[in-house]
């Protein structure tokens, strides 16, 4: 995307993640982007399908460009998106992976494990995640192959 580019973000966590979840939608807010809160909201046992599932809706169905998940580990969240398809979501753990999940991935969420990733890491991640632009060429074709049937 084009820098100084103002974009919405869905973003979303359960219990385990709704500490980080504050932190990057003030890092996304003070990037200049809308954010689009898919909960939860407090520190009650919650379950992770259910805000991976809203926040999947609101990327597919053009509220959100981008999508921001959060949980304990990341990996219950990034299961979950992915079985919608159309997302493409990446288990993110430093800046590396969140640069290459843009540019080779057209990664269009971003999960984060609360528990795993601190929150300095987290919110470079989240900065470079979406100032990475996807870099096409030959990973169209490989993006094309996750469509689904997928045979092998
Ligand atoms: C919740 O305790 C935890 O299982 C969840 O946050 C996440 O890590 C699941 O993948």
């Amino acid at each position: 995307m084009a820098d100084g580019e103002s974009l919405v973000l869905a973003i979303g966590a359960d219990h385990g993640g709704v500490g980080l979840k504050s932190l990057l939608a003030g890092e996304a807010r003070a990037l200049g982007h809308e954010v689009l809160d898919c909960g939860t909201a407090s520190e009650a046992s919650v379950d992770y399908p259910d805000f991976a599932h809203a926040v999947a809706a609101a990327v597919l169905d053009g509220r959100a460009r981008f999508g921001v998940l959060v949980c304990g580990s990341g990996i219950g969240m990034s299961i979950a998106a992915n079985r919608h398809h159309g997302i493409r979501c990446a288990l993110v753990h430093d800046a590396t992976s969140a640069r290459l999940c843009r540019a080779h991935n057209d990664a269009n969420v971003l999960a984060l494990g609360a528990r795993l990733t601190g929150e300095e890491v987290a919110r470079e991640a989240l900065r470079i995640f979406l100032a990475t632009p996807y870099e096409g060429g030959r990973h169209d074709r490989r993006l094309a192959k996750l469509a689904p049937p997928v045979t092998v």
